[in-house]
């Protein structure tokens, strides 16, 4: 996977995203970090201008449409040599789509991505028109810049690309999958400060375990995330199951009871 972020700050996106994890997927070679600087750009060769003020007045600069193009053709004219496809371009702004696990996986499928960090009060809305494919916010907040924000989109989708963590499962493990949070983990010691590791846990019962960490992390999602919950709930309906029950022999009578099966259904967890 090769993330193209198009920056006024460079280092900052190249340094923030240069340990732990991700900076060892990028020494391995799984995933490449291409931070371009808009900057270089510029027409103007003297100050090396990029912003100007918004026509029809406000408050504020606005970054000017020239530099953000002409740095994205560049960009995608070398991905175009290498696959033949233009990339995907992300405009990271809180008037995007909410950023979640669902676009995670979805993004996670191209080769190539493009990132355009906007700064000052926006950027120039025809070059947006020209270039962007998808308008995503990581939340609702304000933040100074697009760069912390393509930062956590390239190490949510990086997480997902082959390799990148240790344990392959654990990507299909972690909260959010199938829309249910993760189940509480505990480690060494069995206890500490009074609080003991659930039993279950020391059992060895792979079974049991599974069980019980499926039906915590329904319980915590519906606690803590009903608008999850309720995701899950409408993809997981309770199953009817029918279960046939002879009455006593004198009424010689077979009935039908609908019965809910409570381990497809959270309520009696
Ligand atoms: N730029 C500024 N705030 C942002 C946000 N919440 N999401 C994405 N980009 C942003």
């Amino acid at each position: 996977m090769n993330f193209h972020i198009m920056t006024l700050f460079p280092e900052m996106v190249t340094d923030g995203l240069s340990s732990s994890i991700i900076g060892r997927a990028k020494e391995k070679g799984l995933i490449s970090l291409n931070a371009v600087n808009i900057r270089d750009y510029s027409n103007d060769t003297k100050h090396h201008k990029v912003d100007d003020y918004t026509y029809g007045g406000g408050a504020g600069m606005l970054m000017q449409a020239q530099p953000i193009y002409d740095c994205y053709i560049d960009i995608k004219n070398k991905i175009e040599k290498e696959n033949g496809k233009a990339p995907r371009v992300i405009y990271v702004t809180p008037q995007g789509k909410v950023f979640n696990q669902e676009i995670v996986t979805e993004l996670a499928k191209e080769e190539n991505l493009v990132f355009l960090c906007g700064h000052y009060e926006g950027v120039d809305e025809r070059v947006l028109e020209e270039i962007v494919t998808d308008y995503i916010s990581i939340g609702d907040y304000v933040l100074t810049g697009g760069e912390l924000p393509a930062m956590v989109m390239i190490d949510a989708i990086s997480r997902f690309v082959p390799g990148v963590l240790n344990n392959d499962e654990s990507a299909m493990t972690d909260s959010f999958n199938n829309n249910l949070l993760e189940y509480p983990q505990y480690s060494r010691p069995e206890e500490w400060m009074g609080k003991k590791v659930p039993p279950i846990l020391l059992s060895g019962d792979h079974k049991k375990v599974d069980e019980w960490r499926l039906e915590q992390s329904i319980l915590r999602t519906k606690e803590r995330r009903p608008d999850l919950y309720e995701k899950w709930l409408s993809e997981n309906p309770p199953v009817e199951k029918k279960k046939k029950r002879r009455k006593k022999s004198s009424e010689a009578q077979v009935i039908d009871e609908t019965v809910k099966d409570s381990e497809n259904n959270g309520d009696n967890i």
